[in-house]
């Protein structure tokens, strides 16, 4: 069921060479980034690394220093041409962390207060205000004010209000943060429904890697105010492009094992100070120092010997019903590895694990940057 009362104007986001700083000091450096229409993207990072302020300059709540911004390929941002759309003209809606609803307001005024600002007839405020309380699951709530509501509750308020404004872009601003644990799961199934349905373009910023991957068609990694690889998130999972990225994405963290790529009678290893395996890839990069990555539910483990494969010693077992986290130790090097369901291992019990070889990345031990495969 679409509950878009036109047809939404299917709007594409280009960021060209965008820059922000305050006081001196850069929020966001040179950021270039497509975002095609009705995809939903996602700007990952830790703290302070500019996911907010990258959302506020294409809201047009803050201005760049530099660059260009394009909406459904009208330029509506440049210094350098003197165009600046305000933020009411950009066709945007826009969710915050705090959801900011009115607390001296129903859940009806709520919603329909932007609308009377629009000055919208009446009977069409009430058909829309009626339509996304359909949508959010509220119609009982409609005459209830927010201190009467649960966080999940508000929070569908707010995204309600979003919607009856009938943006073309929709841009939320880590909207689940303040919601326990479990509606937060809830509510990304919800939060990825409403997008199949109204295929609005979507840029949503989170730091919890699980919910971009989850929610998102691409990833935009971001650090220090810069983009560090921008992909889906099946790319972003298995191809990280550096390692700063490997080890943001993914729980339990990805395992590094520093070792070299070594060609010995004809065949390409990896080799460690511990054991070595033949690659089935070729790297222009033999004969030099790498580091290695593996993700923990890509070490296969058993508790018998298997020829082949490592002896290890088990330093700890953390069962999770779903899976078991097994932590291993060869000299200082510590490995990770994730086995379904409860698995029948105990402290200190020797078990026999294996690398699945097509899963490993190699980086450069100085740029930390990806190595392709030849
Ligand atoms: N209005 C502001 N005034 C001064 N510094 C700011 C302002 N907004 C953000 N910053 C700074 O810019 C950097 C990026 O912030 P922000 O975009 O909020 O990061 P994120 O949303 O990824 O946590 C931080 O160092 C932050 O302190
Ligand atoms: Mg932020």
């Amino acid at each position: 069921m679409l509950v878009f009362f036109r047809e939404a104007l299917l709007s594409n986001i280009v960021l060209k060479g965008i820059s922000k700083s305050f006081s001196g000091s850069p929020a966001v450096r040179s950021l270039n980034l497509e975002i095609e229409e009705s995809q939903f993207v996602t700007l990952l990072g830790p703290s302070g690394c500019g996911k907010t302020t990258t959302l506020r300059l294409i809201a047009g709540l803050e201005d760049p220093d530099a660059g260009e911004i394009f909406i459904g390929g009208k330029l509506i941002f440049s210094r350098e041409k003197g165009v600046f759309i305000p933020p009411e003209k950009r066709q945007l809606g826009l969710i915050f962390q705090s959801y900011a609803l009115w607390p001296h307001m129903t859940v009806y005024k709520n919603i329909s207060l932007g609308l009377e600002e629009q000055k919208l007839p009446k009977e069409e405020i009430e058909r829309r205000v009626t339509t996304v309380l359909e949508k959010v699951q509220l119609t009982p709530y409609r005459d209830r004010y927010p201190s009467e509501l649960s966080g999940g509750q508000q929070q569908r308020v707010a995204i309600a209000r979003m919607i009856a404004s009938e943006p073309d872009i929709f841009l939320m601003d880590e909207p689940l943060s303040n919601l326990d644990a479990m509606l937060r799961v809830d509510m990304r199934a919800e939060l990825k429904r409403l997008h199949y349905e109204l295929g609005a373009t979507t840029v949503y910023v989170t730091h919890d890697q699980v919910e971009a991957l989850t929610l998102s068609d691409k990833i935009a990694v971001m650090m220090d105010g810069e983009l560090r690889q921008f992909g889906s998130p099946r790319e972003i999972y298995h191809y990280p492009t550096d390692l700063f990225v490997a080890r943001f994405v993914g729980s339990p963290r990805i395992n590094t094992i520093p070792g070299a790529l070594a060609r010995q009678e004809g065949k390409l290893l990896f080799r460690s100070a511990f054991f070595e395996k033949a690659l089935q890839r070729t790297f222009d990069f033999e004969g030099r120092d790498v580091i290695a990555t593996i993700r923990p539910e890509d070490i296969a483990f058993s508790t018998t010997p298997q020829s082949g494969w490592l002896e290890m010693q088990v330093y700890s077992v953390l069962p999770a019903g779903s899976e078991t986290i097994i932590t291993v130790r060869k000299d200082d090097l510590p490995l990770t590895i994730k086995a379904p369901g409860f698995a029948d291992v105990e402290m200190n019990d020797h078990i026999w694990i294996d690398f699945d070889i097509a899963r490993m990345n190699f980086y450069h031990p100085q740029t930390e940057n990806l190595i392709p495969a030849a």
